[in-house]
């Protein structure tokens, strides 16, 4: 993460432009961090300031961080030298960075829930690893599109790569957990979906991708006929898997141990090396499903006085059947303006966010915050415990 540490900073009045950057506002909690609402490149991002024994430390705020980092690199090098600052240490000149790459087939969360249309069929495939799978269902079915999960960006980086040097282009790619992005996809609309080889998470089974919220949710998106794949070397897995699965109504199971497909993974070669056995496990989705509303942004709807949440604000954790709820501290920008940092959402996917109080109206900072259903009913928890306090 980009920062600079240093041993004096004088800070002028707000608003002010500086380089490429117009400094807005300063927000301070009471134990006197501070944060600086900046607009580098049309970007808004929180600049932090924490007071070390050796003077400050200044970096960029991790919830509001540019998905382009080079941005707020920009944002802190004219920081440092608005506010006069002569760093003792510093990383905001390297031109290093650790970003995937842009490419037309890499596409994000709000891409999917505000763009997303398609009329050909859809395979998804969850944790596509080397991508071996991936591609060669693609280059098998050039007209339908296939979408692969993939949380590991070495491996997103390796696919869009063979992508672009096979001429690929049915393929869209998505950083994001497996486990929540099926959300966003139209009720009966993929053909199949695969899950290979899946982390066996024998000591976290909370962190599985197979649970009956999953096999649920793969159910609705898949159209009647549609197939949804698990194949694993794990007998552990393979048993709690198919219990699961059983938990289904009108699906059809079929079981294989050790069947050999056109394609073999890294992983299958590993396994089969070994002589171990591999499991498949196929569900045939049986019913058509109900359309569901699309996932909009969270939105607030009311004003909110920010006195009254400055006087009665304190730190809350709130754990709920999937879902939790943490205010976790309280920025005052003038009597009547602050922030709140806020963390919330599923346990599998954690939002974190500030909520921005201003006598206009309430929203989320940033504010592209997907409506899940768990992050919708962590955000009705946050109404009730803001417009209450
Ligand atoms: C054991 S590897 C298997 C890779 C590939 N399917 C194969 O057969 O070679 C599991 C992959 O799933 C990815 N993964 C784990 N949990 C995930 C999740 N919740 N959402 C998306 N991908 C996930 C990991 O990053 C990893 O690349």
């Amino acid at each position: 993460m980009p920062n600079f540490h240093t041993k004096n900073l004088e800070l002028p009045n707000f608003p002010a432009t500086f380089g490429e950057s117009e400094f807005l506002l300063q927000a301070i909690s009471k134990r006197d961090d501070r944060l600086v609402m900046c607009r580098c490149r049309g970007v808004e991002l929180l600049i932090k300031i924490h007071q070390t024994k050796d003077g400050f430390l200044v970096k960029g705020d991790k919830i509001t961080r540019p998905s382009n980092v080079a941005i707020l690199q920009q944002a802190l090098r004219d920081f440092r030298d608005w506010t006069n600052s002569k760093p003792f240490y510093s990383n905001i000149d390297s031109k290093k960075q650790k970003n995937l790459k842009h490419s037309p087939y890499l596409k994000d969360m709000n891409y999917f829930a505000n763009e997303f249309k398609t009329d050909l069929e859809i395979l998804v495939e969850v944790g596509f690893g080397s991508g071996r799978h991936l591609l060669y269902q693609a280059i098998k079915n050039p007209h339908t599109l296939v979408i692969g999960i993939e949380i590991h960006k070495p491996s997103i980086a390796q696919v869009l790569k063979q992508c672009e040097l096979q001429n690929i282009t049915n393929i869209l790619v998505v950083d994001y957990d497996a486990r929540t992005f099926l959300e966003f996809l139209k009720s009966n609309s993929v053909r199949a979906i695969f899950v290979h080889f899946p982390v066996p998470w024998d000591k976290k089974p909370h962190r599985r991708v197979i649970s009956d919220a999953f096999i649920s949710e793969s159910k609705r998106v898949l159209q009647v006929g549609g197939t949804l794949e698990l194949r694993t070397d794990s007998d552990n897995y393979f048993f709690y898997s198919f219990e699961e699965f059983l938990k289904q109504s009108r699906v059809e199971l079929k079981i294989h141990k050790n069947r050999d497909l056109e394609i073999s993974s890294k992983y299958e070669d590993r396994w089969k090396r070994l002589e171990k056995n591999i499991y498949d496990i196929i569900m045939t989705n049986q019913e058509f499903s109900k359309d569901v509303e699309s996932v909009k942004t969270l939105k607030f709807e009311k004003r909110l006085d920010f006195r009254r949440v400055k006087d009665n604000f304190k730190e809350i954790t709130m754990s709920f059947d999937g879902f939790f709820v943490h205010l976790e501290r309280i920025y005052t920008i003038k009597e009547n303006e602050g922030l709140i940092r806020v963390s919330f959402g599923s346990s599998h996917r954690n939002e974190h966010s500030y909520v921005y109080i201003t006598q206009e109206g309430v929203s989320y900072m940033p504010n592209n915050i997907l409506a899940t259903k768990d992050n919708l009913n962590a955000h009705k928890i946050i109404e009730d415990l803001l417009w209450n306090m």
